[in-house]
């Protein structure tokens, strides 16, 4: 006779045996899939958003194949070169107040810094003498005038090779002529999501339309425009981030910059989950292959939730590197979202570290401007 716990026994060894077919059968279903796919994007530059929705809700794990294609592509286009965007934190004062940054104007646990112009044009000198061939003006979106913006851009032009971006937020389309004129290359304005209603919840009193007017007039100027996202918003999906991806193709941008939401304490976004190194490398691979062209950094958000981030963003298609010159002093003060890496360095301390990251991989730093491929 046999044991009821044998019987019990042999049916839980059918229904595992089955359950594993199942799962092998329906993997091996998804690989195929997956590789068609990462091939057409490859080959095409397009997908649909159902499909890339498939893609980035797949397991990091099954998606070497897109990795590795995206890195294939980065070589293509690029070959090792990797270019370095010094940047210049010149003011932490913020006229908005968006949700997930710790510069917003309600955050009264900061204090509040303005570089002057004098000391910006000296930073930016010191970035040239390091051998920096492209700097970056940021800020919140300070109200520094806008006629000292333009000088500053034009002492810079005068005092180095230098290319110069700009990454001051939205400002009156005036600002954006006076700058262009005054001889800024390029503008950093981040859509932050393409989900309006998304938008509207996180960028109170701002409008998603203007944002995207700006990036096209900022193109229609000249301007080498550059746009990106927040990963891992509380709220977003891997359709809405499908959206982004998309949304950046008909831009026509020339740089992407997709980085980790990290919640920082002093903002209404203070318990939510931070975005993943995971979601991070899908949708910089998948940038990589819907826009060839298109120059990639390797977030500083990255390299501060994962001490390999920026070394993991590089090799799935990732092209620049974004090191901070801002005085050691100022840098504690700009701290969008806690634990920045980069703190208690200086600018020459970067340029190194930087400079062996990109070694160590087998790359080179390049000595040219590093402009858009498609000017
Ligand atoms: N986590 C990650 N990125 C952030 N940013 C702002 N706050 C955060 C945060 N908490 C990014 C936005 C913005 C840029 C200044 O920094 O993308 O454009
Ligand atoms: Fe200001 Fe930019 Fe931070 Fe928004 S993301 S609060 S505009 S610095
Ligand atoms: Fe600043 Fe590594 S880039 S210490």
């Amino acid at each position: 006779m046999i044991e009821s716990t044998e019987i019990v026994e042999k049916m839980t060894y059918n229904l595992i045996d089955l359950n594993r077919k199942d799962y092998l059968k329906n993997n091996n279903l998804n690989k195929n899939d997956i590789k068609k796919l990462v091939d057409k994007a490859y080959e095409t530059q397009n997908l649909a958003e159902k499909e890339l929705m498939f893609l980035l809700e797949q397991p990091l794990r099954h998606l070497g194949y897109l990795l590795k294609k995206a890195d294939q592509k980065r070589e293509e286009v690029f070959s090792d070169e990797v270019h370095l965007r010094a940047i210049i934190e010149f003011s932490n004062y913020c006229r908005q107040n968006c949700y997930y940054c710790g510069l917003r104007k309600d955050n009264q646990n900061i204090e509040r810094y303005q570089l002057k112009k004098e000391e910006i044009i000296e930073s930016a000198e010191s970035a040239a003498k390091i051998g920096y061939k492209t700097v970056v003006l940021q800020s919140g979106e300070d109200e520094y005038p806008a006629q000292e913006i333009a000088e500053i851009i034009k002492e810079i032009k005068k005092r180095t090779s230098m290319a110069v971006t700009l990454s001051l937020g939205e400002r009156d389309f005036g600002a954006y002529k006076l700058w262009r004129e005054a001889g800024a290359d390029r503008y950093l304005l981040k859509h932050e999501t393409a989900d309006k209603k998304l938008y509207y919840k996180y960028h109170p009193g701002m409008s998603f339309e203007n944002r995207i007017e700006s990036l096209k007039y900022l193109k229609n100027l000249g301007y080498q425009i550059g746009s990106g996202v927040i990963i891992g918003l509380p709220g977003q999906t891997k359709k809405i981030l499908a959206e982004d991806l998309l949304l950046l193709k008909e831009l026509d941008i020339d740089m992407m910059g997709a980085g980790p939401f990290i919640p920082h304490q002093q903002t209404p976004l203070k318990d939510f989950r931070r975005g993943t190194v995971e979601m991070t490398l899908k949708f910089n691979s998948l940038c990589r292959l819907l826009m060839p062209l298109v120059h990639i950094p390797a977030t500083t958000a990255l390299g501060t939730i994962d001490v390999q981030g920026r070394q993991k963003a590089l090799k799935a298609g990732a092209n620049v590197v974004m090191p901070n010159v801002t005085a050691s002093s100022y840098r504690e003060k700009y701290q969008i979202y806690p634990d920045k890496i980069c703190i208690s360095e200086d600018a020459g301390d970067c340029r190194q570290c930087i400079g062996s990251i990109i070694n160590s991989l087998g790359r080179y730093v390049s000595q040219n401007a590093g402009h858009s491929l498609k000017i």
